[in-house]
Formats: C-alpha cells, structure tokens, sequence
C-alpha cells in the first residue's frame, strides 16, 4: 500500500476572500496532498458577491499569490460535500474567543454527522486577528484603504461594487 493521500477541505462563505483566508489556505496545504476550497453558495448570510463571483476572485487571488488549488462551491451539508470529494480533514481558521463558541458548535455538529472526519482550527497569523470579510467591506464602502487586507482583484472588485453603487 502507497502513503495515503490526504484530502482536506477548507469551507468558507469568502465574500470576499481576505489576506486572513489565504494565510490559513497557505498553512493547510502544508499538512494535505490535496486542498479544495469549498464555496457555500448560500447560508444565512445576506452575501455582498455571488458565488460565481466569489469562486472568480478566489482564484483570481490564488493566481496572484501562484497557488494552483480547486475552488469549488455547493449546496447543502458540508460533510456531504467532503464526503463526495473523500476528503479525510476539514479546516477552519480561529482568530479570536468570539470565534469559539460557534465553531465549537459546528465542528461537535459536524462530527456527528460524520464522525470520520477531523475538524483542525488554525489560527491565522497575528496580523490578520482582527480581520474580517465584513469589516473588509465597511471599510472599502467608506472610501477606506484596504490593500492590506485583500489581494489587488478584491480591492479592485470591492471598489466596483461600492462606485456602482454610490453611482460614480
Ligand atoms: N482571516 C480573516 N477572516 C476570517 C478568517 C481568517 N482566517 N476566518 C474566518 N474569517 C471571517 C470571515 O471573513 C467571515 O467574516 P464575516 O462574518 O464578517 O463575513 C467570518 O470570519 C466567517 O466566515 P467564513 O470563514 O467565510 O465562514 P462562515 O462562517 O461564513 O462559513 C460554513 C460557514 C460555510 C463553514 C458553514 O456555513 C457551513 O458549513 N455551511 C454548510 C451547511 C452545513 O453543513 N451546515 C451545518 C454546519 S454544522
């Protein structure tokens, strides 16, 4: 028998992806032969981007950090999907205590569903504690500086998406 191929899975909303997510993408493909970046296409969440687009500017974004990775999107449960594509690790970024308590309740909730798969949390590196998609968006919607959070085809997106909408 030949090592095993390890398969992980790195889910996400991404609306837009931040210099946050490609740090914990970045330290995940150390420890996978195979990273898929899964793209929920809708939750809860009202996004800003539609899954397309933001499928488009993951991978925009990995281009320009040269990382040749799959970026998918799906329906339905996370571990359905995991499953389907015989990923074994499921990885999460944890960036402060406000984090805990609701990753805690997915991972428990996740491994329910599918006990053989392992939740690992990884927490970004200290610069990006803070970040967030949503503060990313608040910022750039106030004319604010955002090259230091998101790679050049977000802050060029996010500029487009708030002049149209500001109508200039
Ligand atoms: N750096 C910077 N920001 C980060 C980050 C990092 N390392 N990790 C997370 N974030 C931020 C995101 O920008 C996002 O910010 P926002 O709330 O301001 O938009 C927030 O943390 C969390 O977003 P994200 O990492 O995209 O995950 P999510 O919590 O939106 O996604 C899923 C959750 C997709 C994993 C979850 O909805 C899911 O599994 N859905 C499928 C349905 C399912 O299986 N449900 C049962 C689950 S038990």
């Amino acid at each position: 028998m030949g090592p095993k191929l390890i398969v992980g899975v790195y889910p996400g909303t991404f609306d837009p992806i931040t210099l946050g997510h490609l740090d914990v993408i970045r330290r995940s493909l150390k420890m996978v032969n195979r990273l898929i970046i899964a793209v929920v296409r809708s939750n809860s969440k009202n996004t800003t981007f539609d899954s397309a687009e933001r499928v488009r500017l993951i991978q925009d974004s990995l281009a320009e950090w040269g990382l040749d990775i799959e970026v998918a999107s799906f329906d339905g449960l996370l571990v359905d999907f995991a499953r389907a594509r015989g990923a074994q690790v499921v990885f999460r970024g944890l960036r402060a205590v406000s984090d805990f308590e609701y990753e805690f309740q997915m991972a428990l909730m996740n491994k329910k569903l599918a006990p053989e798969i392992e939740e690992v949390f990884l927490t970004p590196d200290q610069s990006y504690i803070y970040l967030s998609s949503s503060l990313v968006k608040e910022v750039a919607s106030l004319g604010g500086d955002i090259s230091a959070f998101v790679t050049p085809s977000v802050e060029r997106a996010l500029e487009a998406h708030f002049s149209l909408r500001d109508g200039k």
